[in-house]
């Protein structure tokens, strides 16, 4: 990878857009990451860049990872088939995204299953945490090459939500996840499933009255800008499938592979060490910036804990009722 050849274009269009540009030489290869998420302080921007920024130093000369952020490249909707296809070797998406690969998956987002970050991050390091990560191998050809943790869930909306009841009748954005769709339903609100990059319009122009997402996703996309304010629910985990192909990993000769994989998996331990920090910043920026927040009383948020958590029942035979005690206990 040449070092410094970046126009002044592209060097502002990298700042804003939180973009790892890379100038590959002739010879190396290019790997594509495409993802969904912008800014500059987002966990995944920083993790992917990260990754970047190591292989194309560590395997210089052989692998180019170029990172295309903010659905630039592909967006919710294609990434994964982009992935198939060969278009993108590397995606991080949210495990809420996979519902038509494998049920199993949904575990992560049952509602207050995990008490924290640290809670999930234990279950992915369970022999079942582990094991999910090739939960598609056999007959999607995807890897997991990790779990990177975003953080904790909230809900924002156009009015103050402060006990279950004030959602009831409003419409919520979702992710393409079975689980957040009954959990939507079970405040009596109605569900809305759409791609990330569509939600700042939809809040906007009142398509949808609500969403749900981390501090990161709510400073880094301005939601607040279009939203009363956002409540501590913390009622869910926002976490991604840092992902290749079989196919991508077979095509490097066995030395660059191992050293690959290696970089991978140090980057994923650095970026779950940071995620809580990025987090409590980007809740601090949102206040700095003119948003405002909610928190609970214990009493109020327990509300919340009764009106969702019967949805577990609902997808006990799905994900399976021993990978659900194993996420619960870890
Ligand atoms: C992401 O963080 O990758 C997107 C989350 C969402 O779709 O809400």
């Amino acid at each position: 990878m040449k070092k410094i050849s970046l126009t002044l274009t592209s060097l502002a269009l990298a700042l804003t857009a939180g973009t790892a540009i890379a100038n590959c030489d002739p010879g190396e290869r290019v790997v594509k990451f495409s993802h969904v998420t912008g800014g500059t302080t987002h966990p995944k921007v920083v993790a992917a860049n990260s990754l970047a920024e190591r292989v194309n130093t560590e395997m210089n000369g052989k692998l180019c990872v170029e990172v295309f952020p903010n659905s630039t490249l592909f967006g919710d909707s294609k990434e994964l088939e982009a992935l198939l296809l060969g278009d993108v070797q590397l995606l991080a998406p949210s495990l809420s995204k996979f519902g038509s690969y494998t049920p199993k998956y949904g575990v992560f987002d049952l509602p207050f299953i995990f008490k924290d970050m640290d809670h999930a991050i234990r279950f992915t390091k369970t022999e079942e945490g582990k094991d999910l990560l090739l939960a598609m191998d056999d007959y999607a050809g995807f890897v997991g090459l990790g779990y990177w943790m975003s953080g904790m869930k909230y809900f924002s909306a156009g009015k103050e939500l402060i006990v279950p009841s004030d959602a009831e009748g409003l419409k919520f954005r979702v992710q393409t996840s079975d689980v957040s769709k009954q959990m939507i339903s079970a405040m009596g609100a109605s569900p809305q499933a759409m791609a990330f990059s569509e939600v700042y319009g939809a809040l906007q122009t009142g398509v949808v009255d609500g969403q749900e997402n981390t501090w990161s996703n709510i400073y880094t996309k301005k939601f607040y800008e279009v939203q009363d304010s956002t409540t501590e629910t913390n009622h869910q985990l926002l976490a991604y499938l840092f992902m290749t192909s079989s196919e991508f990993l077979a095509s490097l000769s066995s030395a660059d592979r191992a050293q690959f994989i290696q970089i991978a998996d140090e980057v994923t331990q650095a970026a779950n060490l940071n995620v809580k920090v990025a987090e409590a910043a980007n809740r601090a920026n949102i206040l700095k910036a003119g948003g405002k927040i909610n928190s609970l009383t214990p009493a109020q948020r327990q509300q919340w804990v009764d009106t969702m958590s019967p949805v577990w029942k609902q997808f006990e035979k799905d994900i399976g009722k021993d990978l659900i005690q194993a996420a619960a206990g870890a």
